[in-house]
């Protein structure tokens, strides 16, 4: 049985859908242990309370530094002993000594068919105002392990999503959402859990 702690700090969609897919059966051998949110009062949080999951915050406005906060955050992972962290909307950067506990055991979703609209400043709807802008007819959803660079990690699975015509950055978030990032992180998880991921050459490879 795989452990794993979620990283998020807002609506907690990706959350659910995992919660979901675990009761479905969709997403084997794994159990959430923890939820853990930057940011206080958020929907997740209250998603993880009625699945009956242990959520805590640590949040930086706690804390009189990013190093004591980035201690906090490490440590309240580390307690829940975890075999895999989730970043599941995780607004935050993950700190080096993070990365470095958990080598190739950090998947993060990110709203784009990465390297397109990724790396500092691409998160959340940025990165589907950035595609809007650029008026691709493209795009998607990431599922990747997490390096110390910002979303440079192996990638684990992909889902393209098409651009439609009248989109605003809402309308495409929510499709990229439903259509990819709800069905490739459960997805990765599952493999991840049934041993179906191996790191070779900075490459994810699945069996
Ligand atoms: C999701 O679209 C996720 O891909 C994105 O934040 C949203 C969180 O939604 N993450 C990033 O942009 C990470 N760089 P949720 O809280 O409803 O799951």
């Amino acid at each position: 049985m795989l452990d794993i702690v979620v990283c998020v700090s807002g609506g907690g969609t990706n959350l659910q859908a995992i919660i979901d897919k675990i009761a479905s059966g969709e997403i084997s051998n794994t159990r959430i242990v923890g939820v853990i949110s930057n940011n206080y009062g958020v929907k997740a949080i209250e998603r993880a309370q009625n699945a009956g999951i242990e959520a805590k915050v640590v949040s930086p406005k706690d804390f009189a530094s990013r190093d004591e906060f980035n201690q906090a955050l490490l440590d309240t992972v580390k307690a829940w002993n975890p075999g895999l962290v989730v970043l599941a909307g995780f607004l935050v950067n993950i700190p080096v000594a993070f990365v470095k506990e958990y080598k190739n055991k950090i998947i993060n979703i990110h709203p784009s068919l990465i390297p397109s609209f990724c790396g500092v400043g691409y998160y959340g709807l940025k990165v589907h105002e950035g595609v809007l802008g650029r008026g691709v007819k493209v795009t998607g959803a990431t599922a990747h392990f997490v390096d110390d660079g910002t979303d440079t990690g192996p990638i684990i699975l992909q889902k393209a999503v098409c651009v439609e015509q009248g989109d605003t950055p809402k309308l495409l978030q929510q499709r990229v959402m439903e259509q990819a990032e709800w069905e490739i992180l459960p997805k990765a998880i599952d493999l991840f859990a049934n041993g179906k991921i191996s790191v070779v050459d900075g490459k994810a490879v699945i069996s």
